[in-house]
């Protein structure tokens, strides 16, 4: 019989996301803004980054006693991890493990697609948040044109990966690229999903005027391209879907702060570091390396992440207007643990 843990909001643990590195050859403004880099900052020393081998030792451990299904690979940006095929591939030889994705900015795919396909990735998500090459290079704050990421969705797709986009939207940034976007992607077999901006982090300026509700998002698309309702795949799902009407078109939008959806979230997240999070608000997380590199044995291990489990009464985006205006909440960076 299958072990259920659950927290205490009575929440299964269900999908694991990796972040791999804090490292990434973007920067976009709205996670990654100049501003972070201030004197305390400094990107993780090699040596305090988990090894290979240590994240597929705790993944295993999550499947085996957390009844986790779903991996997600996140940075950063993942890519920029050496031989990350490798940690696919190894992810992959789990046994129970239903699904694995990546989140990436799509940049590098195009070096690695093949790679990746043989060691078993079979669905990417990546990053894209307008079509204007000159907004583009500004959002992204390195200059990199468009072509790139259009390359890397190229790329994914002629290896038979199935691609989802990931769009921001933030009000006066890109929320006149909705309908482009919409308009670009519908008939590429792509699914676009536009997201809520929200206040992760510590550094991008977050104002609720900047957020684009789904409801402005689906009257944007709806009035010039009706769409319609459509079920979740499963219970939990972040995504609302919509299909334009008379086809299978899908579009999703994710409405983390218009209507929160933390009562059925069963997402962990493992950052680079070894730390697990068991929110993507949360101010820190906790050490599962050292526990690891002590020497525990998978018990201890594993008592330690259903104590941690068992615990959880996150809910932040349900909770936020609470939070908002305490300026001295600190987050983790969003590049810590990503989406
Ligand atoms: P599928 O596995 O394809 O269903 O992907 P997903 O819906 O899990 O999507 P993905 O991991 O690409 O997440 C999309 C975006 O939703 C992330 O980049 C975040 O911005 C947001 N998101 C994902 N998970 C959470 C969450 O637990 N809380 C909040 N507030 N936002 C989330
Ligand atoms: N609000 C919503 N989504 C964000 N992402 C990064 N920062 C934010 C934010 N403030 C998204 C990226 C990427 C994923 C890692 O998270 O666009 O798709
Ligand atoms: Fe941009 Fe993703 Fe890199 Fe953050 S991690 S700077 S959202 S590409
Ligand atoms: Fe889950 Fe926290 Fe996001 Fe709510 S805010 S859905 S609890 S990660």
């Amino acid at each position: 019989m299958e072990n259920l843990l659950t927290d205490r909001l009575g929440r299964p643990l269900r999908d694991l996301r990796i972040s791999v590195t804090d490292r990434c050859n973007f920067r976009c403004r709205y996670c990654m803004p100049p501003e972070i880099f201030n004197k305390d900052y400094k990107f993780l020393p090699k040596t305090e980054v988990l090894t290979f081998e240590e994240i597929t030792h705790l993944s295993k451990l999550f499947v085996d006693i957390a009844g986790v299904r779903k991996l997600r690979i996140t940075g950063g940006e993942p890519l920029m991890r050496q031989d990350l095929p490798k940690l696919i591939h190894q992810l992959n030889e789990i046994d129970g493990v239903d699904d694995i994705a990546m989140t990436t900015n799509g940049s590098l795919i195009p070096r690695y697609a093949k790679q990746l396909k043989d060691a078993g990735l079979k669905r990417v998500t990546i990053s894209l948040d307008c079509l204007n090459d000159e907004k583009f290079r500004y959002i992204n704050g390195r200059n990199i044109g468009i072509d790139q990421v259009l390359h890397g969705i190229d790329a994914a797709l002629e290896h038979d990966m199935e691609v989802k986009i990931n769009m921001v939207v933030k009000r006066g940034m890109n929320d006149e690229d909705i309908l482009p976007m919409a308009k670009y992607f519908k008939d590429t077999g792509v699914i676009l999903r536009y997201i809520e901006y929200m206040d992760v982090g510590n550094s991008n300026g977050w104002k609720l005027d900047h957020v684009v509700s789904k409801e402005e998002i689906f009257d944007t698309i709806n009035k010039e391209m009706p769409i319609e309702p459509i079920d979740p795949n499963y219970t939990g799902e972040v995504a609302d879907r919509f299909r334009y009407k008379g086809t299978n078109h899908e579009i999703g939008i994710i409405s983390s702060v218009t209507d929160a959806f933390c009562s059925t979230c069963s997402r962990a997240r493992l950052s680079a570091e070894g730390k697990l999070v068991t929110c993507l608000f949360a101010s820190k997380g906790h050490d599962l390396r050292d526990i690891l590199r002590s020497g525990a044995n998978d018990e201890e291990i594993a008592t330690q992440i259903k104590n941690i489990w068992n615990h959880r009464d996150d809910r932040y985006s349900e909770e936020r207007l609470k939070y908002t205006d305490k300026k001295e909440m600190k987050k983790i960076e969003m590049s810590h643990i990503g989406g």
